[in-house]
């Protein structure tokens, strides 16, 4: 059993002993860290800053971390779809950060990008960001300066923007999924930035946890209707989850509604940074439990948590009604007749496949030494400021980028300030023609999106595999 999951990586430590503790953190890891509610306009700080936090249960001491607000993850942001939000980041870190609200289509200048759109945000120096999200939905907050070590010691949080009319369900439970690399005395483990991993899957941790912590049991109450919305908040890890015994109706993707429809294969794909808001009935008798399991990574199996059961009597034995689809956003419908389209190819990484053996290094030695690249440049480490746009769209037109992964790995490609339609996997039409703002694309694999470039400014594109961004598979599309 390995609940602590996937260790493509050597080092960490050894996730028996994690194990070994077993079972008592459980309740306590599945409820919400502190709400930030908003009125009509919210005006809040959010600090950066070292803490000390328990991620494994006991006899394990707690981790220090790097987090926001003294807690992993960081307080939920709750807002209802119309609400302006005004925080001001205090960094109290060792070095530069930013925040970037993940998925939200807002002002360039609020969007968190060091040097592309905000000089970064130094140690002692604070920032303040205020906008008005114009999507309800799941989204997330996290930095974006040295990402992968940032985001890895626990810098992330919930940002969840409610319908002014919330579907009717009896809970609505946030599942913030981190995974972190640790050492047996619980801290994290070093060797962010190294090399191999940065060409292979990115850094995998050997802790996975539900809202930071490692998950034992998800208690809930037969015939309840749970809406869970489920945010990948992990630098590498992509997630597989199959809900054994149970029927998930998956209502929305990166925040974005979609006809509600079983997951595909009967499992919840979620690359880095991905959302899915799922409908979750708890149809099982009361006593009952089940499993949730993560099948993402072959031979890698664990069983992320139990779903367990009361003994109380069933809130309905009725059947409920298939739940509405969400209320749309409003998003721009790209004109695809008219639409002028892109290619844009992603190179690099080692080609071996997954595993450690052998293979060639793809993409080193070009771009003075960076391993990704997109459309054959790279921009590495953060360095935005010398960067030219890969892309120039013209503001208010229809686009097609036809991605082409042609790599070995799996790359969750993320735009900023704009939400896409997938249209074509692999040259055939998707199903849903689901609205997202990172599409995981397969080793080897196509998928084409469609958007209006309706937002101005210099917007990131790049794979939310932090490892990856940070080894160039990261650039800058203008919207002019
Ligand atoms: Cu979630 Cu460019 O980031
Ligand atoms: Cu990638």
């Amino acid at each position: 059993m390995t609940r602590n999951g996937v260790t493509i990586a050597r080092s960490g430590p050894s996730r028996r002993s994690l194990l070994a503790a077993g079972g008592s953190a459980a309740i306590a890891s599945i409820l919400r860290p502190g709400l930030v509610r908003a009125t009509t306009s919210s005006d809040k700080t959010l600090v950066a800053a070292e803490g000390r936090v328990r991620i494994t249960p006991d006899p394990y001491p707690r981790t220090v971390v790097w987090c926001y607000g003294g807690s992993v993850p960081g307080p939920e942001i709750r807002l209802r779809q119309g609400e302006s939000l005004r925080v001001s980041v205090e960094n109290r870190l060792a070095q530069d950060t930013t925040v970037h609200w993940h998925g939200l289509r807002i002002p360039n200048a609020m969007d968190g990008a060091p040097y592309v759109t905000q000089p970064p945000i130094q140690p002692g120096d604070s920032f303040t960001y205020q906008f008005t999200p114009p999507d309800a939905g799941t989204y997330w907050y996290h930095p974006h300066a040295d990402s992968a070590e940032q985001v890895g010691r626990g810098l992330m949080g919930a940002l969840i923007i409610e319908e002014p009319q919330p579907l009717p369900v009896d809970r609505d439970v946030v599942w913030v999924l981190g995974d972190f690399r640790l050492n047996d005395d619980a801290s994290i483990a070093g060797g962010f930035g190294n090399r191999m991993e940065m060409s292979m899957s990115g850094r995998i941790g050997n802790t996975v946890t539900i809202n930071g912590r490692v998950p034992d049991r998800f208690p809930v109450r037969s015939g309840e209707r749970i809406r869970l919305r489920l945010i990948n908040a992990a630098p590498a890890r992509v997630f597989g989850l199959e809900f054994k015994g149970h029927h998930p109706l998956v209502v929305a993707f990166d925040g974005q509604p979609v006809e509600p429809h079983a997951p595909e294969g009967g499992r919840v794909v979620l690359g880095p940074a991905m959302r899915t808001d799922l409908i979750l009935d708890i149809a099982g008798k009361p006593g009952r439990s089940a499993a949730v399991l993560d099948t993402f990574y072959k031979g890698l199996e664990y069983k992320l948590v139990e779903i367990s059961y009361s003994g109380e009597q069933p809130l309905t034995t009725q059947p409920l009604a298939a739940p509405a689809k969400l209320p749309p956003n409003p998003v721009p419908e790209p004109d695809l007749a008219n639409a002028q389209r892109h290619e844009v190819t992603l190179t690099g990484g080692m080609m071996g496949g997954m595993g450690m053996g052998g293979g060639m290094m793809g993409g080193m030695g070009m771009m003075g030494g960076s391993m990704w690249a997109i459309n054959g440049t790279a921009m590495m480490n953060d360095d935005m400021r010398h960067m030219k746009p890969v892309l120039t769209l013209a503001r208010g037109k229809s686009y097609v980028l036809a991605i082409d992964n042609q790599t070995a790995w799996h790359h969750p490609m993320h735009l900023h300030g704009h939400s896409f339609r997938v249209i074509t996997r692999n040259g055939a039409r998707t199903k849903y023609r689901e609205w997202r703002d990172t599409v995981l694309i397969p080793p080897r694999e196509r998928a084409e999106i469609a958007f209006v470039a309706d937002n101005p400014g210099d917007w990131m594109f790049h794979c939310h595999i932090l490892d990856h961004q940070e080894g160039g598979m990261m650039s800058v599309i203008r919207v002019a």
